[in-house]
């Protein structure tokens, strides 16, 4: 079979550029190089876009950024040129691709904008569309859409920044529509559990809603669920399929917050999660059944709470979930019985057959 060329992306102006350091180096490292040319762009936290050359290594400390052969590059809308200029000299170099994999989180990755530009350009992009990707990365829109699919999510309610009500108005609404506190106040566009609190009295209200507020224009405030947390992986276009097994996170502080996902042990994962076989089901049907109604193709991860009856409320799917070879996303598609490059080139696929 012919090579395929196809654009890694990583880092990005969002609060998850880190975090794509860790899936890209994961990515770059295990992708078939038999398979594929791999052509790295590197975006700074600034949005700045670079052509880099250098060593996978250097991603992870952001010494990549400093590599003497990095040259300013950037995807053309053009769709007669179908792939990355660069500029080298003060001369414009193409360089077509097959596909792009924006192996990146969050905004101006995760949430339509980098699929936008894709379709544009008409290359095939890893991972859902520009809509489908708007939608789950939206808090607010991902709740409408479940609700209206008859998919159980926590009570919820939005606030937006310009329209705050006044405390006694707020404390009231939590009462009210999500039966008093503790509650989750939440970004609504955002990833990582960055700017996620939860908050257990009126006291403490305020102080998590500014933090929210740092992150986007409107947050979330949401019921807390007490149940278990897990994660299914789901993959396929028009036949989308899930995981064999569901993941459980058990953090060992108040939620699964940043730190216990990326930096310290906080958080213990069970793979299969300690459910029955019943529950598994249910979850894995649930989130293909969430997959389609929100539109998704190529991949997403679907988190949920399991409730203590054997119910499941929807928490949020991600639509470029975390990649590194111990994510959840890989991890339970490795321990469905593929390999982690395997995963990769059929996503990768998945996006052409899309086109
Ligand atoms: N309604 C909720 N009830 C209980 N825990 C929650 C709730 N919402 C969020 N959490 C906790 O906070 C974490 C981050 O929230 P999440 O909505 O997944 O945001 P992010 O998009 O940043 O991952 C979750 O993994 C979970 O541990
Ligand atoms: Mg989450």
């Amino acid at each position: 079979m012919e090579k395929r060329t196809i654009g890694i992306l990583f880092g990005g102006a969002s609060s998850e550029h880190d975090v794509s350091l860790m899936s890209a180096t994961s990515v770059l490292e295990n992708i078939d190089r038999e398979k594929y040319d791999v052509i790295m762009v590197g975006i700074t936290r600034d949005g700045r876009w670079m052509r880099y050359t250098g060593d996978v290594k250097k991603l992870i400390d952001h010494s990549w950024e400093e590599d003497s052969g990095n040259l300013p590059a950037f995807l053309s809308p053009d769709r007669s040129v179908h792939g990355l200029v660069t500029v080298r000299d003060g001369q414009m170099e193409i360089t077509r691709l097959d596909a792009v994999f924006p192996v990146m989180h969050g905004r101006f990755a995760e949430d339509g904008s980098m699929q936008g530009l894709c379709d544009l350009a008409g290359i095939p992009c890893v991972g859902p569309g520009v809509c489908s990707s708007a939608i789950c990365m939206d808090k607010e829109y991902t709740h409408i859409v479940l609700d209206a699919a008859g998919i159980k999510t926590s009570d919820w309610f939005c606030v937006r920044k310009g329209e705050v009500p006044s405390l006694l108005d707020l404390e009231v609404k939590i009462a009210v529509k999500l039966g008093g506190f503790p509650v989750f106040v939440k970004p609504c566009n955002a990833g990582s559990s960055v700017g996620v609190s939860k908050v257990k009295t009126s006291d403490d209200l305020e102080e998590a809603m500014m933090l929210a507020f740092q992150h986007d224009q409107k947050i979330l405030i949401e019921r807390a669920m007490v149940g278990k947390e897990v994660e299914v992986a789901v993959m396929g276009n028009d036949s989308p399929e899930a995981s064999v097994h569901v993941g459980e996170i058990v953090p060992k502080l108040e939620f699964y917050d940043y730190n216990s996902k990326y930096y310290d042990d906080t958080a213990d994962l069970y793979l299969p999660a300690r459910i029955s076989d019943e529950e598994t089901q249910l979850i894995r049907q649930t989130a293909v059944k969430a997959f389609k109604a929100l539109g998704c193709r190529g991949l997403a991860r679907v988190d949920f709470f399991l409730l203590p009856d054997g119910s499941c409320v929807l928490n949020e799917p991600n639509t470029l979930p975390g990649f590194t070879k111990i994510s959840m996303y890989p991890k339970l598609f490795i321990d469905s019985g593929l390999s982690y490059p395997e995963i990769i080139d059929r996503l990768i696929t998945l996006a052409i057959e899309a086109q």
